[in-house]
């Protein structure tokens, strides 16, 4: 057995459901930022990431808690990729906590460790050190399995690059993400799609949409399993203010509507203006940004 290609496969597995796809879908080069999936974690490129759980496992042996409503906790989080000149602390020792129904804006600089925190909060990198929580759950040391299922089903993902699959229309590329496959979420991907405005280009592929479209399609796929998070990594980035509006009603109201908890990484102040709590990252370190004083829960 070769234990780099084994390897290489989970690898490849992982960027398929952050990609959306069901199980037995391929994954087409590129799909999935490899660049950050592959960078995370471990110093030899493609993370060992069984090894690094089994190190987060032996470091945390008592269960960590959340708050009961938090659906979403940080926990003493640090990652780091390997750069050309060693490695790179990306998210260094972060702890927060997301309770249910909350919309809450990720902002800082360019190169600040935001889509690094997205990717570890969002089980698609192996932290170096800490825990994510999910639901109150330690995901530290749970298997390969267990974090699939906690993926697809509890995480909504929004990659910034929409990584839709161009080879699907809208319809399909949201439904293989159903928990019950391409055939059983065709319903209820029509239904999200229709939701976001949608209703009209169902059967069109993502070379056949806007950005703001495609970006309208990553959004319904995130929320196709109903999550109790969706992470979205500047999901508003190259729109128009008008679309950058509909987007985010679409990811709040949609969200708001089943409790769900929403983090979403922006540059725009509007966008983080319409957040409950802002939190701010500098150099891989991050906080509550204290000047946010306009507290809001999605859910009334
Ligand atoms: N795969 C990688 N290999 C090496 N360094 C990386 C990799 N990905 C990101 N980095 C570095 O980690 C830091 C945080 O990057 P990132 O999380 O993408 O920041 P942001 O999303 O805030 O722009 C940056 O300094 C970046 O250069
Ligand atoms: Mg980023």
């Amino acid at each position: 057995m070769d234990p780099h290609g084994r390897r290489r496969r989970a690898h490849h597995r992982v960027a398929g459901e952050a990609a959306g796809l069901s199980r037995g879908v391929g994954v087409l080069p590129g799909q999935c930022g490899g660049r950050r999936v592959r960078g995370a974690g471990d110093a030899g490129g493609v993370p060992d990431q069984c090894a690094a759980r089994r190190r987060r496992a032996r470091d945390h042996p008592e269960p960590v808690r959340t708050r009961v409503e938090a659906v979403l906790g940080a926990h003493r989080l640090s990652l780091s990729h390997q750069g050309p000149d060693g490695p790179v602390a990306a998210v260094r020792d972060v702890s927060f906590e997301v309770a249910a129904g909350e919309i809450v804006a990720l902002v800082g600089r360019s190169g600040s460790g935001k889509t690094s925190l997205l990717m570890a909060l969002g089980l698609l990198a192996t932290p170096g050190a800490g825990t994510v929580l999910v639901e109150g759950r330690d995901t530290a040391g749970l298997a390969d399995a267990e974090l699939s299922a906690l993926r697809r089903d509890r995480i909504g993902f929004v990659f910034q690059a929409f990584n839709l699959l161009p080879q699907f229309t809208a319809q399909e590329n949201v439904a293989m993400a159903h928990r019950s496959g391409l055939r059983g979420g065709a319903e209820r991907a029509a239904r999200l799609l229709g939701e976001v405005g949608l209703g009209h280009r169902l059967r069109h592929r993502p070379q056949q949409l806007s950005a703001g479209e495609q970006q309208r399609v990553a959004v319904a796929r995130a929320l196709v399993n109903a999550p109790a998070v969706v992470l979205a990594d500047e999901p508003t980035g190259n729109l128009d203010a008008e679309t950058e509006s509909d987007v985010l009603d679409v990811l709040t109201t949609g969200a708001a509507g089943s409790g769900c908890a929403v983090l979403l990484v922006t540059h725009s102040a509007g966008v983080a203006s319409r957040a409950g709590r802002v939190l701010r990252m500098a150099d891989g370190l991050c906080a509550e940004d204290p000047e946010h004083d306009a507290p809001r829960k999605a859910t009334p």
